[in-house]
């Protein structure tokens, strides 16, 4: 049975056939691929929002080549020693993208957990959702996610956009939120390159409306590039590509191996009590 709701009323699904359909008769039908599109047209302002097929066919490479494997272990272990005492958890990947992150915890977690994820860029999930089996996906919106209130035990973003009221809502009053940022240095040496002043991201952000920061993790490594493509990929998939032109990318790449630093924020939050 899907966890997901009917976007535009909010019931519950059974599906027929390869259709999902809501107690108010609202259609849905399942992707071959296995994923629900629900995102209502008229919540889109583009055709098609979020990354696209480009930026998200660069992370899938540049992710495959394992320099982020790092940060895929430690949300790992920081999510399975979260949710130790759960017997049958369920958890959202919100703004998943192409599903990397997604598919690491679905295989490190038990095979109990219910794993939910969703993105508003369509083609990160039609690959997401071809290539990872284990996982519930869904087309939605990270301000408006067709999951029941007070349905997830851990709520992971990685890099994505959230709505304070949306992680209230959807989150159990001792479930978890896990967040991914840029820490200070995260990729310096390619932004050294292009900005003259290189403004340095947060070192902490503050815990959203209605929730306490429990833990604040620092994971920073360097990275050695020794393939010029995986560094074409960073940058692909990175919001500075369209800053390197031509002359910029081929002065980096004769440089021939590079040495670049990840540094990401880590942040776990619980919901605050009704009289905290
Ligand atoms: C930087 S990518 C990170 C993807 C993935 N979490 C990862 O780290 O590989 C940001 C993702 O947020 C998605 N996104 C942007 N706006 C969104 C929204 N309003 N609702 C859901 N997803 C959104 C994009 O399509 C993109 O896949
Ligand atoms: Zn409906």
């Amino acid at each position: 049975m899907t966890p997901f709701i009917c976007p535009l009323c909010q019931s519950t699904f059974s599906q027929i056939n390869n259709t999902q359909i809501c107690e108010n008769n609202h259609h849905f039908d399942i992707a071959k691929e296995g994923y629900l599109n629900l995102l209502p047209v008229n919540a889109k302002n583009s055709k098609n929002p979020g990354d696209n097929k480009e930026m998200m066919m660069a992370r899938r490479a540049f992710l495959n080549s394992g320099s982020y494997l790092p940060l895929a272990e430690k949300l790992a272990t920081l999510v399975g020693d979260l949710l130790k005492n759960k017997s049958k958890a369920t958890l959202l990947d919100l703004g998943c993208g192409e599903g990397y992150y997604t598919d690491y915890l679905a295989n490190s977690l038990p095979n109990s957990t219910i794993i939910n994820a969703l993105d508003i860029s369509k083609v990160a999930v039609r690959y997401a959702s071809k290539r990872y089996k284990k996982i519930n996906f869904c087309v939605a919106s990270a301000y408006d996610v067709p999951l029941k209130d007070n349905s997830l035990d851990a709520l992971i973003r990685i890099y994505a956009p959230s709505l304070d009221s949306e992680l209230q809502r959807l989150i159990k009053q001792d479930g978890y939120l896990i967040t991914v940022t840029p820490a200070p240095r995260h990729l310096f040496e390619l932004r050294e390159k292009i900005y003259e002043q290189v403004n340095a991201h947060l070192s902490e952000n503050e815990a959203p409306a209605g929730f306490s920061k429990i833990e604040q993790i620092n994971l920073n490594y360097p990275l050695a590039i020794n393939e010029a493509q995986i560094l074409k990929d960073l940058i692909r998939m990175t919001p500075f590509a369209w800053k390197f032109n031509e002359q910029k990318m081929q002065s980096l790449l004769d440089e021939k191996q590079w040495r670049i630093e990840c540094d990401f924020n880590i942040e776990v939050y619980k919901k605050r009590s009704a009289e905290s």
